[in-house]
């Protein structure tokens, strides 16, 4: 497996250009299923979770080249040919995410069959909410051996109101709609961009919707959807990753092909702790930190709140603030793996439920630690590059999930980092992630 070595001590100084939202992506790429026409996406990162996502669709029978040789990534799905709509456990359980072809394949033809994700690192990940909404929507539903396969001969519209507010359950319900009988309205939906970036695709492919990107969405159904070309949004984890990246090791640097307007909560805190973010484009900010940090308290809610994605971030940074951070996890029920590790490195963090403490400003020294996840793992590369030394980080295949080039990217700014692979692993021998 691979692993990263860190040197800690640089400050990041430069432009570091941010990818295509992999969370756009992966419900972008699942809408294509909704009509025989071709499905062109650009600016679809190179990483993972989404060539898990194209042996998805390459299994039901669909062609997609993910065109990662061409400009733009530019991606080309076509799913006429569905002739096995079925996920099958082996994708399913290394990435939860495909819960996203359960709407669209059910809308399309009627049926699907779609293994249940099982938990993950983070959670328990039900996936209660999209299932009770498809019922509304008169989809019958069973459950056994670990699959779920769902039928309708079509889908009518409904009013739904979820219960808990949920980023793929919105997108999953909204892209069943689109094809549903008449009119759905959705309430208390996720108001994330990634939700708003599939309904701006779905409109292109003839969707009729209003409200995307608001907590109430309204869907007039419609019989057919064609073909539509579409640009993915700027990944603003990765774009707030190197905003903090920029902030701890005392840098000045350029993010570049950011979104701004979708960083406010992330900007507000990090402003607050004395680090200067300033917008100096309309897709590129400056981020810099050359004198002490002040702690701040932190709460994870859903957008436009503080996002659960930057939390175990936001935690390596407020280790090199002066006085005690308190960091509240309000989504899932365990993301705070990446404590142990940092205290490992000499953080002072206690976790007491969902509420972290941190007391810094800590020295941090390199040590041997473990990815876990996604975001836990960004957060060690963060912590490592202002340990003293040198910090060996175990299973990065966790990081190739969501975070595209992101060494090479680091290194193109003076961090001191490179990977050290295993001949013999590949990603595919990876166990499962999130
Ligand atoms: C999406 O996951 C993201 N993934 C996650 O990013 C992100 O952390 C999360 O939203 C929250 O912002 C993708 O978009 C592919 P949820 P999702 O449904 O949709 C509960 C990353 O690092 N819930 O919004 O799976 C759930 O348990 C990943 O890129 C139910 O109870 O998250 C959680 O407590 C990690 N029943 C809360 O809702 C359901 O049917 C929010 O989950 C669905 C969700």
């Amino acid at each position: 497996m691979d692993k990263f070595v860190i040197r800690g001590g640089n400050p990041l100084v430069g432009t570091i250009r941010v990818s295509g939202a992999k969370n756009s992506a992966l419900p972008c790429m699942a809408a294509a299923l909704l009509t025989e026409d071709e499905v062109i996406l650009e600016n679809i990162p190179q990483v993972h979770d989404i060539e898990t996502e194209r042996k998805l669709l390459v299994s039901m029978g669909a062609d997609v080249n993910l065109g990662y040789g061409r400009a733009q990534h530019r991606t080309t799905i076509c799913c006429k040919n569905l002739s096995d709509p079925v996920a099958k456990y082996e994708i399913v359980k290394t990435m939860r995410a495909s819960s996203l072809v359960l709407g669209p394949l059910v809308a399309r033809i009627g049926m699907a069959r779609v293994a249940l994700p099982g938990g993950c690192a983070i959670g328990g990940r039900p996936i209660d909410l999209h299932i009770k909404g498809l019922e509304k929507m008169g989809a019958t539903i069973t459950q056994e051996h670990g699959y779920l396969e769902a039928r309708a001969t079509r889908l009518k519209g409904a009013h739904i109101f979820f219960d808990k507010i949920t980023v793929t359950g919105t997108e999953d319900l909204l892209m069943a709609a689109v094809l549903a009988d008449g009119e759905t309205l959705l309430e208390n939906c996720a108001r994330e961009p990634e939700v708003a970036d599939t309904a701006a695709l779905l409109t292109s492919m003839g969707a009729k919707i209003e409200g995307a990107g608001t907590s109430t969405i309204r869907v007039q159904g419609v019989t057919s959807l064609h073909g539509a070309r579409h640009r993915i949004n700027p990944d603003r984890i990765e774009a707030g990753t190197f905003l903090i990246a920029g902030a701890i090791t005392q840098g000045d640097l350029i993010v570049d092909n950011c979104n701004p307007a979708h960083l406010g909560a992330l900007i507000d805190k990090l402003t607050q702790m004395g680090v200067s973010v300033e917008t100096i484009a309309p897709d590129q900010l400056r981020v810099r930190a050359s004198h002490p940090l002040y702690a701040v308290d932190m709460s994870t809610e859903e957008y436009p709140g503080f996002p659960t994605d930057m939390q175990a971030q936001f935690m390596a940074l407020a280790t090199q603030a002066d006085g005690v951070s308190q960091i509240k996890e309000n989504i899932f029920e365990n993301r705070f793996m990446h404590v142990q590790e940092l205290v490992r490195m000499g953080a002072n963090i206690k976790v007491d439920g969902r509420v972290a403490t941190v007391r810094g400003k800590t020295t941090l020294s390199s040590a041997a630690v473990m990815c876990s996840d996604l975001r836990a793992s960004a957060s060690l590369v963060l912590a490592a590059m202002v340990a003293d030394g040198e910090t060996i980080l175990d299973r990065v295949y966790h990081m190739d999930r969501g975070y595209e080039r992101f060494e090479e990217k680091l290194r193109s700014v003076g961090a001191q980092i490179r990977r050290m692979g295993n001949v013999f692993a590949t990603k595919d021998t990876a166990p499962e992630n999130i």
